[in-house]
């Protein structure tokens, strides 16, 4: 069966959990909430948004994945929040947090 919500924690942190609807942008829900993650471009090219996430999503596509091997290539759990479909729940630490 379909989830109907995905909840983003952000362990370690005084953030409080927010959920959100599968597939729903995950720049636009965080920029409106109070999160950690900090946006730039959106388009999965600036890396502001770089974060560390735990959880079962869709994996990177072939333009995040080189992002991700120039900007952190020794974090497997990295990446750009910008470009996450996010299908579960999941945990985010953002990368100055690291
Ligand atoms: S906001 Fe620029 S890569 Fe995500």
């Amino acid at each position: 069966m379909p989830r109907s919500s995905c909840t983003v924690r952000f362990p370690n942190s005084e953030f409080s959990p927010i959920a959100l609807e599968p597939h729903q942008n995950l720049a636009e829900v965080l920029t409106v909430q109070n999160s950690p993650v900090l946006f730039g471009c959106r388009t999965g090219i600036c890396g502001t948004c770089l974060v560390r996430v735990g959880g079962d999503i869709p994996p990177p596509d072939r333009d995040e994945r080189e992002m991700l091997d120039i900007l952190a290539a020794e974090f497997p759990q990295a990446r750009l929040a910008c470009q996450i479909d996010v299908t579960n729940d999941i945990a985010l630490v953002a990368a100055k947090e690291r």
